[in-house]
């Protein structure tokens, strides 16, 4: 059973110019995470931020801060993404050669660690690692950019694990969060609840939608509103 749920804005699309103002900002209006996205124009064709970025606007939040890597490979870059202060890294088992190899890394490096599942990837990823997860992030778009459409097979996607993810719990079994990328919005994000979801990343629907005075609290509580009504009707 969903518990709790976190609103984790993806920084993608928030304005790169101020973006120290932009984490403070999202996160006292509410945010629960800051979901923090890297493409290296490589694994995926967009190239974003680095670990000196994630180094700057770590001290300006007490959330935490959850890496996105769309990179390959993927093992340089935990231990510099750790020492930056990230609190989870995930990254897509497609990029690794070793991806037990590179959980442990992370998990090593004292963060908590997660695989990505692109829409085509299938759930026996996570077969044999389930052990070593503790988030696993199903992306309801292609990979590298933001402001794309939701795919509704992800929802589908989000249901199976879910009820994994409960039995697991149920028989004395460790926490997996349950995130979800990609076209997240006020319109859409209560049916993505429902679906079994607990972290919600939404880049475009926050970003866009910055109050005349630059505050966030508008939309972060209309999220907010529609995860409670899912987990009324739930209840
Ligand atoms: C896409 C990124 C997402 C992206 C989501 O590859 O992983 O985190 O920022 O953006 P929206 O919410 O605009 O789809
Ligand atoms: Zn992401």
């Amino acid at each position: 059973m969903t518990t709790s749920h976190r609103i984790a804005p993806s920084i993608l699309s928030a304005d790169f110019a101020r973006l120290g103002e932009e984490v403070e900002r999202v996160v006292a209006a509410g945010a629960d995470v800051i979901h923090f996205d890297v493409m290296d124009n490589h694994y995926v064709p967009n190239l974003t931020i680095g670990p000196l970025v994630c180094e700057a606007i770590r001290p300006r939040v007490d959330v935490p801060v959850d890496v996105h890597l769309m990179v390959k490979p993927v093992d340089a870059l935990v231990p510099m993404f750790a020492k930056a202060g990230a609190d989870i890294i995930s990254f897509h088992p497609e990029a690794s050669e070793h991806v037990d190899r590179t959980l442990a890394l992370i998990k090593d490096n004292g963060c908590k660690a997660g695989l990505v599942l692109n829409p085509a990837t299938p759930l026996s990823w996570l077969d044999h690692v389930w052990a070593k997860l503790d988030l696993i992030l199903v992306m309801s778009v292609n990979p590298g950019f933001g402001g794309q459409a939701f795919i509704p097979e992800a929802l589908n996607k989000l249901s199976a694990i879910r009820k994994r993810i409960d039995a697991h719990k149920r028989a004395g079994g460790h926490d997996i969060w349950l995130e979800v990328d990609g076209g997240v919005k006020v319109d859409n994000i209560r049916k993505i609840a429902e679906a079994g979801a607990d972290t919600f990343v939404a880049g475009s629907a926050i970003f866009s939608a910055r109050e005349p005075d630059g505050t966030y609290g508008k939309v972060i509580g209309a999220l907010r509103r529609e995860l409670e009504a899912a987990t009324m009707a739930r209840a």
